[in-house]
């Protein structure tokens, strides 16, 4: 799914998420675990000043497994909640319940203070297209999902999907913007396939991954490809090109053949589980 983000198209969503979030308790924003910077909203901090703050790190089954580790560490140095998740097979879901009571300790001794006992936490899914929202959405409520399905026609107002005693969960998830800015984050968002293709050069973005994993996880296109790696990106496309005899009508290397089953293969994980940055500073 493609998603343009024009500032008119922003500010509306901005405006929205700002009014769900005078409604909810704790924010839970999920980040693709292969480009957990460049896939984090770069506003949704100053947006949820004061909530508490769950960070799922989904697609852990695609990212390097010590990078994951890093990258939780980080964002847990930061004051986040972090699970490693993967929303596809249920992997990590089941203790985001615990999780989510833990961010919000201090809102529940506030409220047994006051008197007021087991009022549901609630919560809102947010993050930037296809890190895996709907997924989480359906792993994490599973029947009570199905449960709200059977009411047709209640959708005055803001929808709850009530999880359990303790959590309720706003239906619909907030789709956020990624950061613009950086060129290089628009590169990695489009390696992992999060951008259409179509509006990109797959010969360029084959290229691209060829030089970073030459430089970051040298073997794995060897092995994978049985082709000898070099630095040179251009070089190492057109021999995996030649490789798996991608060849154009008149026997010249199909280049951009080549950079679409090497970027399908990455996407998939058929070469192995690569993250593609380390942790920093957001
Ligand atoms: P969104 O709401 O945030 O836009 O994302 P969505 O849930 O639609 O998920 C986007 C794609 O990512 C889907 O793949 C989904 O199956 C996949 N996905 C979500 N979570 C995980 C995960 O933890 N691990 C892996 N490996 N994949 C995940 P799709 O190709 O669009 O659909 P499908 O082929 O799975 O049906």
């Amino acid at each position: 799914m493609q998603y343009q983000w024009y500032p008119g198209h922003m500010t509306k969503a901005k405006r929205q998420m700002q009014e769900d979030l005078k409604l909810i308790d704790v924010v839970i924003e999920l980040v693709d675990a292969r480009i957990p910077y460049s896939s984090k909203n770069p506003d949704i901090n100053a947006m949820s000043n004061g909530k508490s703050r769950v960070l799922l790190l989904n697609k852990a089954d695609l990212a390097d497994k010590q990078k994951n580790d890093e990258w939780k560490a980080y964002y847990e140095s930061l004051g986040y909640y972090v699970v490693l998740i993967n929303a596809k097979n249920g992997n990590g879901v089941r203790s985001v319940n615990d999780v989510i009571t833990k961010a919000c300790q201090e809102k529940i001794e506030r409220d047994r203070k006051r008197g007021i006992l087991n009022r549901p936490i609630r919560a809102m899914i947010v993050g930037i297209p296809n890190v895996g929202k709907s997924t989480f959405i359906n792993a994490f409520a599973g029947k009570a999902i199905a449960k709200t399905g059977n009411k047709p026609g209640v959708t005055k107002g803001k929808q709850w999907i009530r999880l359990n005693k303790n959590v309720e969960l706003l239906d619909t998830p907030g789709i956020l913007w990624p950061k613009f800015e950086d060129q290089a984050v628009g590169l990695r968002i489009a390696l992992i396939g999060s951008i259409n293709d179509e509006i990109l050069v797959t010969s360029e973005l084959g290229y691209e991954l060829c030089k970073f994993m030459t430089a970051n996880y040298p073997g794995a296109l060897a092995a994978k490809y049985g082709v000898e790696e070099c630095e040179d990106g251009n070089e190492l496309l057109c021999r995996i090109a030649r490789k798996r005899a991608c060849l154009l009508k008149g026997g010249e290397l199909d280049i951009e053949k080549a950079a679409g089953f090497l970027l399908d293969d990455f996407r998939n994980g058929r070469i192995g589980n690569f993250t593609l940055e380390i942790p920093k500073n957001e």
